[in-house]
């Protein structure tokens, strides 16, 4: 199999992958092919176009967004129960004005939190010690300024990782004094799971410089009608002529000159897509690139990430007043942070009677598990007598498993990252996505448009 012919984009010389024989009409040609068409293989498909380049988007579901998802009710309102908001920054403003999305500052509904131990039912106090948001964002701030490598949410380690950022965040907190700021931090991190044992390095990578930059500055927006609005317009922006929906790769040849995807669709038929570059979004395991010719290299790295389990839903009916709930466990100090596998917060939505919650969990808990969870969580509270429990219905539901991509301290402190990194545009191929960067949008577009510039085809 070699593609060493294939230089000439617009010369339909038979690639060796179609030599079971596509028609004319199922070879599609473009100068990038993006998979994954989430937040950030949604924002390169824009960008591509903005700079003049052809592109073909890849979505395995019918719909844009990944883990932005919104919920639409009568008269006008929804509920975002995936991705609420955007930095109020420039990147985020310059995307959402390139695809005239109207916007507005993302408040909270309430201001009301309540606390409950969500494995008794039973109100408890708030963790000790909780200190404003202001104050335990600088304090931490302070205390993280010194690992400013890591202030875009990229994973830049130096050669020699400080053995610090490889400890348990327990240890950085009792060093620093942040015990205030654990309940602060947890309200960003907590797709870590049990972040007072995860290393200090992905609490970082999930709550860190950027991120206390965009609370303490210019805090949040949302598209003003729900983030499926932002997906909405940028499918039309890309042209539903360059988006396959509903199709994954499943035989992927690449080399210096070009990559053959060849991607399997709903309707059981097969388009052979040809391109320049390869950018490949979601993250790159060894069950997601089944199909692809992995060099020894590849398949080695990507057999070492290991992940959590996070669902999201919108619940309605519980009988719970119009406040959030938070989960609180006064046996898991400092911060009184519930332990996986757990519902976060019923996090009340301002549309009365709605709440988002996020479960998460080990990479063997499945989405019935994450439902009873929710439903037994809500019976403990009623049985309890904290909350008039009424006939909960899980309104929408949605895995974002693999969630939290990491691997052991032992292969970051071998150089994980610098290898992984190194990969950039290797075989035509670049990456991007929340295995790359810190999972939050703002940043993981900076990082994406930092990859399309190392394409080089401006
Ligand atoms: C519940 C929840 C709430 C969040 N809230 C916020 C928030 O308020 N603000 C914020 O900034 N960030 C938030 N995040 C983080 C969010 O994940 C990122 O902002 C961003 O959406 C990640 O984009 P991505 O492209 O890396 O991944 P994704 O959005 O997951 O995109 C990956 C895409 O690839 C597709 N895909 C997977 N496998 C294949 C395949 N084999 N073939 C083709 N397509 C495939 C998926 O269907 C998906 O569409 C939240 C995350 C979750 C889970
Ligand atoms: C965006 O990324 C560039 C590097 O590509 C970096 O210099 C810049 O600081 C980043 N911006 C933000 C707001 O993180
Ligand atoms: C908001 O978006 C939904 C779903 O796309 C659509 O049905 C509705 O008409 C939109 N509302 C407004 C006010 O644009
Ligand atoms: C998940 O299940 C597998 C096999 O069923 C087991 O080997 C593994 O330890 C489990 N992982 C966790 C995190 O519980």
């Amino acid at each position: 199999m070699r593609l060493s012919t294939f230089t000439a984009l617009a010369n339909l010389v038979l690639p060796s992958i179609a030599a079971g024989g596509f028609a004319e009409k199922d070879i599609v040609t473009r100068d990038v092919v993006v998979l994954g068409g989430g937040g950030t293989g949604t924002y390169a498909a824009v960008q591509l176009r903005a700079r003049g380049h052809s592109v073909a988007l890849v979505e395995k579901k019918a719909r844009l967004g990944g883990h932005a998802e919104t919920l639409y009710l009568p008269n006008d309102e929804y509920v975002n129960y995936g991705v609420e908001g955007y930095f109020n920054n420039d990147i985020t403003k310059d995307y959402f004005g390139k695809l005239n999305v109207d916007y507005e500052a993302l408040l909270p509904s309430t201001i009301i939190t309540e606390h409950v131990d969500f494995t008794t039912g039973k109100k408890v106090l708030p963790g000790n010690g909780i200190l404003g948001t202001v104050v335990a964002a600088t304090l931490y701030r302070g205390a993280i300024e010194q690992f400013d490598y890591l202030s875009t949410g990229a994973y830049y380690l130096p050669n020699e990782i400080p053995e610090v950022l490889l400890q348990p965040f327990r240890d950085f907190v009792e060093d620093h004094g942040l015990q205030g700021a654990v309940d602060l931090i947890f309200t960003f991190a907590q797709s870590v799971g049990d972040i007072l044992d995860a290393p200090l390095l992905y609490v970082i990578q999930n709550f860190g410089i950027a991120h206390i930059d965009a609370l303490l500055s210019g805090g949040y927006i949302r598209p003003k009608n729900g983030t499926d609005e932002l997906f909405n317009k940028a499918a039309n922006y890309i042209d539903e002529l360059n988006i396959f929906y509903e199709s994954t790769p499943s035989q992927v040849k690449r080399d210096t000159n070009g990559v053959e995807v060849v991607i399997d669709k709903a309707d059981g038929t097969q388009q052979l897509i040809r391109a320049k570059k390869l950018l490949i979004t979601f993250p790159p395991t060894l069950s997601s690139l089944r199909g692809f010719d992995l060099r020894p290299e590849e398949s080695s790295l990507f057999a070492k990430w290991t992940h959590n389990n996070y669902y999201a839903a919108a619940i309605t009916n519980t009988g719970i007043p119009d406040v959030s709930v938070a989960n609180t466990n006064p046996r898991n100090n400092p911060g009184s942070l519930p332990l996986p596998p757990f519902q976060w917060e019923l996090w009340y939505t301002g549309v009365p009677g709605y709440f988002t919650t996020k479960i998460i969990a080990d990479a063997n808990f499945t989405a019935e598990d994450a439902k009873e969870l929710i439903f037994s969580d809500l019976r403990r509270m009623g049985e309890a007598g904290t909350y008039d429990i009424k006939d909960p219905e899980i309104a929408a539901f949605a895995s974002h498993s693999p969630a939290s991509m990491m691997v052991s301290v032992d292969d970051i402190r071998d150089g994980f990252y610098k290898k992984l990194y190194a990969l950039q545009g290797q075989q035509s191929t670049y990456y991007t996505g929340y295995s790359f960067c810190t999972d939050y949008s703002t940043p993981l577009w900076n990082y994406t448009s930092s990859v399309l510039d190392m394409m080089g085809l401006d």
